[in-house]
């Protein structure tokens, strides 16, 4: 069995508590000959600061480059409000994205059958969720240059972000979405605000021309991203996979993850491009949320979106979509007896912590068939 490279990088806040669940999925995944992982843990975020004074050093960075995947849990805090800009935590995991040029985000925003009373919205609005969410991650106001903050001189300061599109960005991401809906219900959403931006306007001229060149079989529709923000909670199941650029994808990501129930529900994976070479792609996996700093250090985080980012993982490094699907049947069995982190809308379930939570997905993993 090949023996994959894993690279673990926990972070700050619930980030260590939620990858201690998946540790355990992993030596799991060891022990039942599922799988053979290396893995390598190291510092990002506040935590490699107060080691290094940067958000990842380069040893880390090093290790990123070699690893067949990368976990990570969370950055940032308030322990880290002032610090230098380049060096907040939030920097080490915009570098991981940038220069392993993880392009492709895909956000899943998927409700369990049995969380379908926890979403804020009404239980027909909710059952059978199922979206895909593809964010572009290496472009946009992210990145765009100048960025900065001018001293006027006059007592004013003018801080600038630029947002910056080149059509190949966004043929390569539109790409990425239309594959993808050909392996669901074959839609496309793309959403800008093509009315107010000149990158709005590139983006929807790059995504029709994609569409009309090469996927003509995929239905395509154009939503301006607030209206798409109202859309997504007047009616989400209108939706399949939904493609826009970093800034919106980031706000709607948060969006769609409450209608599964919770942030502590929603994975996701960075993908960079395949080398053509040696087939390798870069790849990252963590969850949408943050380090959560209301709750670190109390045992009482959600595990899930961690331990889902793993089977993300399996499913899109490691060619082992099966195993990941037994990891997906596991946590619907735990959730469907009952069992919730307090973060879930608990009427009627039993509340348990990050600890138990792992160990209830754990022993119905053994349970589920392979
Ligand atoms: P957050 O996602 O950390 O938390 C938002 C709310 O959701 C909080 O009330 C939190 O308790 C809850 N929550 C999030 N994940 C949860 C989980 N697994 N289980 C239970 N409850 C959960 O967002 P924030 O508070 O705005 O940001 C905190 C810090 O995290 C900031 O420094 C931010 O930059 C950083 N952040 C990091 C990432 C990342 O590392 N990928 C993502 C988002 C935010
Ligand atoms: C996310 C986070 C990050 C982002 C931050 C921590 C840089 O909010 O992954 O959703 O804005 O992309
Ligand atoms: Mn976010």
């Amino acid at each position: 069995m090949a023996t994959h490279k894993l690279l673990l990088l926990p972070g700050d806040g619930i980030g260590p508590e939620v990858m201690a669940q998946v540790k355990r999925v992993v030596a799991w995944l060891d022990q039942e000959g599922l799988a053979s992982f290396a893995v390598e843990e190291d510092l990002v975020g506040g935590c490699a600061y107060d080691a290094h004074g940067a958000a990842i050093s380069e040893a880390a960075m090093a290790k990123a480059k070699a690893a067949d995947a990368i976990l990570l849990g969370a950055v940032g805090g308030p322990k880290w409000a002032n610090v230098p800009y380049e060096a907040r935590p939030e920097a080490g995991l915009l570098r991981l994205r940038k220069d392993l040029a993880l392009f492709a985000n895909l956000r899943p925003a998927l409700c369990y059958p049995a969380l379908a009373d926890a979403s804020s919205l009404k239980r027909e609005m909710v059952e059978g969720l199922d979206i895909l969410i593809v964010r572009e991650l290496t472009g946009g106001v992210y990145f765009g240059e100048p960025k900065t903050i001018l001293d006027l001189g006059n007592g004013q300061k003018r801080a600038i972000d630029t947002q910056v599109y080149d059509t190949y960005e966004i043929d390569r991401i539109a790409r990425v979405a239309f594959d993808l809906a050909r392996t669901r219900r074959n839609k496309v959403t793309s959403s800008e605000k093509h009315n107010v931006m000149r990158s709005g306007v590139l983006w929807k001229e790059v995504v029709t021309a994609v569409h009309a060149q090469d996927y003509g079989d995929v239905e395509l529709e154009h939503q301006l991203a607030d209206s798409l923000a109202m859309q997504l909670v007047r009616w989400p199941k209108q939706f399949d996979v939904i493609v826009t650029d970093n800034l919106f994808g980031d706000i709607l990501s948060d969006i769609a993850a409450m209608l599964t129930g919770s942030l502590g529900m929603l994975p996701s994976a960075s993908l960079g491009a395949v080398d053509a070479q040696t087939g390798r792609r870069a790849a990252l996996y963590e969850p949408v949320h943050g380090s959560a700093p209301d709750i670190a250090g109390r045992g009482i985080a959600n595990p899930i979106a961690m331990i889902g980012s793993l089977a993300m993982a399996l499913r899109y490094s490691f060619g082992m979509g099966a195993v990941a699907d037994r990891i997906e049947a596991a946590i619907a069995g735990v959730l469907a007896a009952g069992k919730r982190t307090s973060d879930i809308r608990t009427a009627g379930a039993s509340v348990i912590g990050t600890e138990e939570m792992g160990s209830a997905i754990l022993s119905e993993l053994g349970k589920v068939d392979a």
